[in-house]
């Protein structure tokens, strides 16, 4: 039997907002081969992630395959807008919902992660925002086209860069994963925002960084996920992101929408010693739909 082991590893699990959110399964399933899991969270979402993590009514979203429940080492406040605390402007430093956090930046969350634990062998990238995701690319403003490739794009460069040192030449290598979507290679109409050039961006960063670290034995992949209702997905198009789901499963050779947990097993995959010689690779997780033409 092959089986994929990652006790003593330490894994920081980025983009957890609630359970689910990819990498809440994702975080799961790297518990579940023995990794010990830090979240780093936007400052907003850290309380209600904390109560996730413990209430009693969320226990079966908790749940592992052997039936214990997921639980993490320490979950950090991390904004990806900012690379250190001088880049944070003064009215989100007095805000109240980041005010109660000293420290909330790339290189920070990194440099406590990286010396709390030792070191880091796995980091997840499932970050992306855009506050003008609903216009088309033709209506986006320079400013929100900006900000989406800041967050959702160079903050993968920027965790690297701050985790470098403590993932380098890790007993078996470290990994890297991002999620990336079909969006940033093709055209779908209401990706708009910013957010196809954020992900087409994203997918040539990983393979500079893939080339850029591979010495280090840090390897540096993408998943490409299908379509899934994740809270933040329904959100942008209430009622409509449903029918997107519908659209390519109907077009998809496996005729059927994706699960959470197949993109948790195929990240699995990609951090575990199975995948040693994989980096700058993007690993659809679509059902096959990318493969069509029609
Ligand atoms: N849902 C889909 O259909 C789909 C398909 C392909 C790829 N993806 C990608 O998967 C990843 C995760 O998306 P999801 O669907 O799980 O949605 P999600 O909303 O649960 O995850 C996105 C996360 O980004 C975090 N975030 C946004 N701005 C941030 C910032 N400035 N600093 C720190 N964190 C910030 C949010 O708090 C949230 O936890 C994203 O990169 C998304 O583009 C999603």
């Amino acid at each position: 039997m092959v089986a994929i082991d990652l006790s003593g590893k330490v894994a920081l699990v980025t983009g957890v907002g609630d359970n689910e959110s990819f990498a809440w399964f994702i975080a799961k399933a790297l518990k579940a081969a023995g990794a010990t899991i830090v979240l780093a969270c936007h400052p907003r979402m850290v309380s209600i992630v904390e109560s996730l993590l413990t209430r009693p009514q969320d226990a079966d979203s908790r749940r592992l395959p052997d039936g214990s429940e997921l639980t993490v080492a320490k979950i950090f406040p991390c904004d990806v807008s900012y690379d250190t605390m001088a880049d944070v402007p003064e009215a989100v430093r007095t805000d109240r919902r980041y005010a109660k956090f000293p420290e909330y930046s790339i290189q920070g969350t990194v440099d406590a992660v990286g010396q709390q634990f030792g070191g880091i062998d796995i980091l997840i990238h499932s970050v992306a925002f855009s506050r003008e995701i609903t216009k088309l690319a033709k209506d986006t403003s320079r400013a929100a086209y900006y900000e989406a490739l800041g967050i959702s794009a160079y903050s993968l460069t920027s965790l690297l860069r701050s985790a470098e040192k403590y993932m380098e030449n890790r007993p078996g290598g470290a990994s890297a994963v991002a999620l990336t979507y079909l969006g940033g290679e093709r055209v779908v109409p209401y990706y708009g925002g910013g957010m196809s050039a954020a992900k087409a961006a994203l997918q040539i960063d990983a393979r500079q960084l893939a080339h850029n670290l591979g010495a280090k034995n840090i390897r540096v992949n993408l998943i490409s996920a299908g379509p899934y209702a994740s809270r933040a997905a329904r959100s942008i198009r209430p009622g409509e992101f449903e029918k997107s789901i519908q659209y390519a499963a109907a077009r998809s050779p496996l005729p059927r929408p994706i699960k959470p947990e197949e993109v948790a097993n195929a990240t699995l995959f990609l951090c575990s010693p199975l995948a040693s010689a994989v980096t700058g690779h993007i690993l659809y997780v679509d059902c096959g739909y990318h493969a069509m033409a029609v």
